[in-house]
């Protein structure tokens, strides 16, 4: 097995880490890097393999003490946030993440998620007006970013006074989701979440006291009515659901519009559909963007047991490094893997996850996406980038950018 290291965080890196990520694939699919102490696999067969491998898993302290396997004492300055993630299904496994998730997809039902489309739609179409007379804005904040907050804000049922607290709490929280952080990340982000815990048991409080038709006042009740869910466990929950909430829907819908504006034949495209109403048009489009720049490019998993794999041998308490945004490349599994294709048929990408972990949110971020493009392109056939310059915030693990100017 080779051994390299790949700085995720370099800033060419973030800026385009395709054709790094295509080398790799080509030469190295496997290799371990020392700094980052993983196993790092960049095809897209092996990933899916993986994910669906019960070997393998986001946690592994249900199955080993931190002294076995032979980690220093946790980091006082992430109390809280080792708490809040030892609660919420993301980072659990069975039997407590099948109990987890499906209680909340209890809650979070198919009905729920379509009955917010034409919330959605005003949404939108708000914004749009807001916008409409300057000829300009800022596709990031005042397009990207209001939506997906105000959407999971509502499924949850944060009253509107109250969501702009959302958004730099759980900028705080998923800076931690880097691979290497500084303190100061560290303490901001337990503050958040510490503050944001506060915020969900006072909101849980009051929907026990005065119950409302919104997933908050859904989980008191599987709560009260016995079902294995404590109050951490709702807290965290529900934190969960505000942040992966919106934070990939935005990333994912800047880095949509700029995979188009540097593919003019497919902006044209996309932008004939939407004059035509062609909702169809959208739903493939928008999982072609999902596949092509990835909002989350990278997961990790733990190796719960000793195994080998494909002749590579994986030890207990091995961490592995699974990059999505390149397995979504892989000419093995796409056809012309490096081409925006908005027709793109069966585009199994991996964007979404896969196995137990698979996202919970998929429907209702690809509603999102698909209304926001289709409506902003019909109202405003103009619109392109007014840079070309564009920046990204900050690491890897969640890559977004600094802003995305455009005219119409
Ligand atoms: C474009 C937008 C989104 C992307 C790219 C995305 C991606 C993902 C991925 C890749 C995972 C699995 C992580 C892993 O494999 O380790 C995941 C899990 C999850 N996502 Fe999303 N997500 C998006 C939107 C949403 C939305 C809108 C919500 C909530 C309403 C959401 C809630 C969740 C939750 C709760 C999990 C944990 C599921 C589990 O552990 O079983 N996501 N998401």
């Amino acid at each position: 097995m080779k051994t390299l290291h790949l700085d995720i965080n370099a800033p060419e890196f973030v800026a385009d880490p395709y054709p790094r990520l295509a080398e790799l694939r080509e030469s190295t699919p496997v290799f371990f890097d020392p700094v980052w102490n993983k196993l790092f696999f960049t095809r897209y067969h092996d990933i899916a393999a993986l994910l669906r491998d019960k070997r393998l898993g986001r946690s592994i302290l249900h199955r080993l003490s931190r002294d076995e396997l032979g980690w220093p004492p946790p980091n006082p300055l992430t109390k809280d946030f080792d708490q809040f993630q030892s609660h919420h299904m993301l980072d659990n496994e069975p039997p407590k993440h099948t109990r987890l998730k499906s209680l909340v997809m209890k809650a979070f039902t198919p009905a729920r998620v379509e009955g917010l489309r034409g919330k959605i739609e005003s949404i939108v179409n708000r914004m749009l007006d807001q916008a409409e007379d300057r000829g300009k804005m800022d596709l990031l904040q005042d397009y990207a970013e209001p939506l997906p907050v105000a959407v999971i804000a509502e499924l949850l049922g944060v009253p509107e006074e109250d969501q702009h607290q959302l958004r730099p709490w759980s900028s705080s929280i998923v800076k931690l989701y880097e691979l290497g952080y500084s303190d100061q990340q560290a303490v901001q982000a337990n503050q958040a979440v510490v503050e944001f815990s506060d915020y969900i048991k006072a909101l849980a409080d009051e929907r026990r006291k005065n119950p409302q038709d919104d997933l908050i006042t859904a989980l008191v009740q599987v709560e009260e009515q016995g079902e294995m869910l404590t109050e951490d466990e709702l807290v965290a929950n529900c934190i969960l659901l505000l942040n992966a909430g919106h934070e990939a829907t935005v990333n994912g819908t800047t880095a949509g519009f700029l995979s188009l504006s540097r593919n003019p034949d497919q902006m044209n495209l996309a932008k004939q559909a939407a004059r035509e109403g062609n909702q169809d048009f959208f739903k493939a489009a928008v999982e072609e963007m999902l596949r092509y720049d990835t909002p989350l490019p990278m997961f990790e998993r733990w190796v719960l047991e000793d195994f080998e794999y494909q002749g590579i041998p994986l030890k207990q308490g091995q961490e592995v490094a699974l990059l999505y945004a390149s397995g979504n490349r892989d000419p093995r599994k796409f056809e012309n893997a490096n081409s925006l294709d908005l027709t793109r048929k069966d585009n199994q990408h991996l964007t979404f996850g896969l196995g137990i972990h698979y996202c919970i949110g998929a429907p209702l971020a690809r509603l999102e996406m698909q209304t926001s493009f289709a409506t902003l392109l019909r109202r405003f056939p103009d619109v392109r980038l007014a840079t070309d310059k564009v920046e990204y915030a900050g690491g890897f693990v969640i890559r977004g950018h600094k802003a995305m100017p455009v005219e119409f």
